[in-house]
């Protein structure tokens, strides 16, 4: 089959492109490249410089192709509280524009990267599917509004989609080949190899009094190459003819941002101080994921544990202190 993976020069995109080449797929890239890197970018997959919203540079990337995987967008939150309205504009109208493409070309047939963080403040853990969806930020309620953007194609125009739900991802391509280069970076696991590997002499934790075993947050982490396996069988199963639905792609497993330093000092065989510093606004106490959803009807399992994906994030640091060129 051929695929378009929109945002495919970022981080999940790049190592989904890569699986899905490895896996026999052929492979359609579409990224501006505001984001996402050039040298992220198998030379295998056939890359479209252009945006969702343009219709002509979507036209194009559609050439040939049975399905989509949509990585392409915005990811921070506190960007997305600053200015909102792009975060709606990247991850809503401009998405939608490109679903209006796909629908004149006839290819009703989408997975869609969607997040955590559309249920916001949990109300039980583990979280599954049917928690009700209530984001605290402006990243989380874009999302949530593709989400809804999605079902309403798929009842007036027969659209299967997937909409995953990603909790933490981290990781690496294992040979250290591909990986994490966000700016600024805000994920937790690429901060703390960043202060390991630079020698600095601290690290903050946002918050130490949460009602957690050790004070710290308990998040769910999942490994970038399980998502990208995830993304495959997705895609196999609608571009086949299969349902679309909704998935919660997390382990299932929890560990505290203490608990998160420890595996990544385990792993560089490097030290760095914690510093408790204050909460941050929004921030829950525990994200779990009830994932038994994924595992029965996509028959996919979160194989890598923490150590796994330190340990390939800490390859990828090694590899490219600066990240990209
Ligand atoms: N990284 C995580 O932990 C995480 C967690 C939950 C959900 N997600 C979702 O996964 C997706 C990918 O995240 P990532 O970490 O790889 O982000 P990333 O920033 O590394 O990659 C996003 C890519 O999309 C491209 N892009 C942005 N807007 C575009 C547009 N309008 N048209 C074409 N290309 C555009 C960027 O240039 C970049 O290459 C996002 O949709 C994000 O919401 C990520």
């Amino acid at each position: 089959m051929r695929f378009l993976v929109t945002g495919g020069a970022g981080y999940i995109g790049s190592v989904s492109v890569r699986h899905l080449l490895d896996a026999g797929h052929d492979t359609t890239i579409l990224d501006t490249l505001e984001r996402g890197h050039r040298e992220a970018v198998d030379e295998r997959a056939r890359l479209v410089v252009g945006d969702v919203g343009d219709v002509a540079a979507v036209t194009d990337a559609l050439e040939g192709c049975d399905a989509v995987l949509h990585c392409a967008g915005l990811i921070e939150v506190a960007e997305s509280m600053r200015e909102p309205g792009r975060y709606f504009d990247v991850n809503a109208c401009r998405p939608l524009r490109m679903l209006e493409t796909m629908r004149g070309r006839e290819v009703g047939v989408i997975v869609f990267s969607s997040t955590a963080a559309v249920y916001g403040e949990p109300e039980s853990v583990p979280i599954d599917e049917d928690h009700p969806r209530a984001p605290v930020n402006a990243y989380g309620a874009s999302k949530l509004h593709f989400e809804d953007v999605l079902e309403w194609f798929k009842e007036a125009y027969g659209f299967r989609a997937v909409r995953l739900r990603y909790f933490n991802v981290a990781g690496a391509w294992p040979d250290g080949s591909l990986g994490e280069a966000h700016e600024p970076e805000t994920h937790v696991v690429p901060r703390i190899l960043d202060a390991m590997a630079s020698g600095r002499e601290s690290f903050e934790v946002y918050g130490g009094d949460y009602e957690t075993p050790d004070g710290t947050c308990v998040r769910d982490y999942i490994h970038v190459v399980d998502l990208a396996r995830a993304h495959e069988l997705a895609l196999e199963r609608v571009a086949g003819g299969g349902q679309g639905g909704v998935f919660n792609l997390g382990s299932g497993e929890g560990f505290s941002n203490l608990e998160v330093v420890s595996a990544c000092a385990r792993v560089t065989g490097r030290d760095v101080e914690v510093e408790i510093g204050p909460r941050r606004q929004g921030d829950p106490a525990v994200l779990l994921a009830s994932n038994g959803r994924a595992r029965e009807e996509l028959e996919w399992e979160a194989r890598a544990g923490l150590e796994q994906m330190v340990s390939d994030a800490w390859a990828w640091r090694q590899e490219h202190p600066d990240g990209y060129a």
